[in-house]
């Protein structure tokens, strides 16, 4: 067995709620993988389930008291807060929450996430009615807003609760809060804020223009400033997905947690893509304007009049990467963009065909207020058996209703 989570340091809060006795086995799953747990539990957790099973699952002394002699000699809340890599609160009721959001440090558990400067994950747990007061939805607004890549907010689930009621409330089981925990753990670039729907899965995007060499000081290249591609990258990592944002040359800053490697010509972009792909892909999507030829023979120097009216640059063809991923034996979901001055639908439904992708986006790039260098786009989302047309809005609205659909076909695919 791999042990996912060796030596990874688990502080487990425990609150006081009906789901508590699911905490015991989330416990024994984290150590299991390899975890080093460390337990607090708040007064009212003790109600539910007891400090000795915690302790007989977790291997370590169980932390309920601020003022505790003992534990203050062995390991006090300070020191505590200092220690874990992921602090993970199961069940976090609707009383913790408000406690928590409001920056309340009247027990140990408080006091030390006060301190502390660890991630957090909450997974709460409580009645439906509860969790949809606008009390409690204000206060999970207000801990995302204030942390926001610093915390998780896993579940609740949807479902038959303890008093009768249905509705949402119902903690996750420990098996998903487990490999949530995993995932966290496995991501070079960890999910922004809450747990999203590309959560654990790794996006390649690539973006920008490329350009080809003719000599020293002289490129072919096109107008693409990165733009759509750069919102895609920050509208991926914001369903939680690691991303991986392959650039030709733009002068954009690297959207937080997304890991931009840059390129210059295309034969560079493709050989980046074929080694990310290798690493792992569940979704790529191809939105640089990436040159079709590049001159046949690169001048090491700079090309001087030839005292001729006319010159001609001999060019060969560069390899299709989008076409490429589309035909290696796992591909990933494949989303190519089309740019065309007309014949936008015919065009790009041709190239879905022919390059074996998933989806298309078809850009208009003969109305200069969308498409290259813009600030906001329109396009039509092409499928095998579905087309859709997404109205003019910035690129970055624009990216967050791509992705959805991303997700929503992917999903359906698998
Ligand atoms: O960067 P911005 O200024 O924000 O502008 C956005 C955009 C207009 C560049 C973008 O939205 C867009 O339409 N990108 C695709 C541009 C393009 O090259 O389209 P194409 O129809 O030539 O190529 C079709 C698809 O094949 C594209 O997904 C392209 O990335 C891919 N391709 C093309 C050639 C090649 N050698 N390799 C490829 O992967």
């Amino acid at each position: 067995m791999t042990l996912c989570l060796n030596g990874a340091k688990i502080l487990l809060g425990i609150t006081g709620g009906i789901a508590a006795y699911k905490s015991a086995e989330l416990c024994r799953e984290l150590t299991k993988k390899g975890a080093n747990v460390r337990v607090v539990m708040t007064k009212g957790a003790t109600e539910f389930i007891t400090p000795l099973s915690m302790q007989a699952l977790s291997g370590n002394p169980v932390h309920i008291e601020l003022l505790d002699s003992s534990a203050e000699a062995g390991m006090g809340h300070i020191e505590l807060a200092k220690w874990p890599d992921l602090i993970v609160i199961a069940p976090a009721t609707a009383n913790f929450i408000a406690r928590y959001s409001q920056g309340l440090a009247d027990d140990l558990l408080g006091t030390l996430l006060l301190a502390s400067t660890s991630r957090v994950a909450l997974v709460p747990a409580m009645n439906q009615a509860m969790w949809l007061n606008p009390l409690t939805q204000r206060n999970i607004n207000e801990l995302l807003r204030i942390f926001q890549k610093n915390i998780d907010i896993w579940g609740p689930q949807n479902g038959e609760q303890a008093c009768g009621d249905v509705g949402p409330g119902r903690m996750l089981e420990a098996k998903e809060i487990c490999s949530n925990v995993e995932g966290l753990f496995s991501c070079k670039n960890p999910p922004v804020i809450g747990k999203g729907e590309l959560f654990g899965k790794r996006v390649i995007i690539t973006a920008g223009p490329t350009r080809e060499a003719v000599d020293p000081v002289r490129y072919i290249s096109n107008h693409s400033s990165g733009k759509m591609g750069y919102a895609l990258a920050g509208a991926c990592r914001d369903q939680g997905a690691e991303v991986v944002l392959i650039s030709g040359p733009c002068y954009l800053d690297c959207p937080e947690s997304v890991q931009r490697v840059s390129v210059i010509s295309a034969i560079e972009m493709y050989e980046t893509v074929m080694k990310e792909l290798n690493l792992g892909c569940d979704i790529f999507i191809a939105s640089a304007a990436v040159a079709d030829y590049r001159p046949l023979h690169l001048s090491d120097k700079k090309i001087k009049k030839n005292g001729e009216a006319d010159m001609s640059i001999a060019l060969c063809q560069n390899p299709d990467i989008v076409a490429s991923v589309a035909s290696t034996p796992h591909k990933p979901f494949t989303v190519g963009f089309a740019a065309e001055t007309n014949d936008l639908i015919k065009y790009a439904a041709g190239k879905l065909k022919k390059k074996n992708l998933d989806m298309i986006i078809a850009n208009d790039v003969s109305n200069p207020s969308i498409g290259f260098n813009s600030e906001q786009n329109e396009v039509h989302v092409i499928t095998k058996n579905d087309q859709i047309k997404l109205e003019r809005k910035s690129k970055s609205n624009l990216s967050i209703e791509i992705v959805n659909l991303i997700i929503k076909h992917k999903l359906s695919a698998c």
